[in-house]
């Protein structure tokens, strides 16, 4: 199954929440391209040299693991980068912005390529991205496309990042928004777009578990 949708359109709550309810495995692909963000920040690169980027790419070590963190119950999937766990560090806006520009590197693209094949495993798999349904499983059996209004998008992220503490304004937040959907859509290589295959669902004004459902229901027809 993939579940594919401009940032903020809930993707990686929506597909985290059906992987748990079908017992699927999860593939947070953003989180690949983060991740070489996150490396290539941390090795002072020029993220206008591709060939650097290409090199990182193919250099980092990237692992997902279920472990336990400090003062939290339980487990969580953490993301590891080159051993270190960098999972707060690779939600930050300043890693989002690298990933984007990262992104459109088509040889940094073909270099993940591979990598995120090898998620498929049975029983099934929820693959979260851009390019899920049009360029990576292309034959998956269900693809989603998911949207929701660019104001939507910024207030779900402006309360999300409130959260936590950050502080930005809602104004900043749209503006970085509509940048990075145009930069996604607008690169030459793997640009957003939905698979011809996919079903949409707008997702503006739905709570995370009627929008569930509805990609539930799909996969599994009542
Ligand atoms: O979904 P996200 O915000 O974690 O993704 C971070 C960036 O990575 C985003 O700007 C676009 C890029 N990306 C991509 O090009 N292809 C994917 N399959 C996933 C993410």
């Amino acid at each position: 199954l993939t579940i594919d949708g401009p940032s903020g359109s809930g993707k990686g709550t929506i597909s985290r929440r059906v992987a748990s309810e079908l017992g699927w495995h999860y593939l947070d692909s953003g989180a690949l391209y983060r991740a070489i963000g996150v490396a290539a920040g941390w090795a002072d690169l020029d993220l206008a040299d591709p060939a650097a980027l290409v090199r990182c790419a193919f250099d980092t070590r990237i692992g997902f693991e279920e472990r336990s963190v400090e003062g939290r119950p339980g487990t969580e999937l953490r993301v590891l980068v080159n051993g270190l766990d960098a999972t707060d560090e690779l939600r930050t806006e300043t890693a989002g912005a690298a990933a984007s520009a990262i992104a459109a590197v088509a040889e940094v693209r073909s270099a993940l390529k591979d990598r995120q094949r090898a998620f498929r495993r049975g029983p099934g798999l929820v693959a979260d991205g851009r390019d899920m349904g049009t360029v990576i499983f292309p034959d998956a059996r269900w693809k989603v496309f998911l949207t929701a209004s660019p104001e939507e998008r910024a207030e779900r992220r402006y309360k999300q990042l409130k959260d936590k503490g950050v502080s930005v304004t809602l104004d900043d937040l749209l503006r970085e928004i509509l940048a990075r959907d145009a930069r996604d859509a607008n690169r030459a290589v793997a640009p957003l777009r939905p698979a011809e295959d996919a079903v949409h669902i707008d997702t503006t004004g739905l709570g995370i578990d009627a929008v569930v459902e509805r990609v539930l229901a799909l996969v599994r027809p009542a």
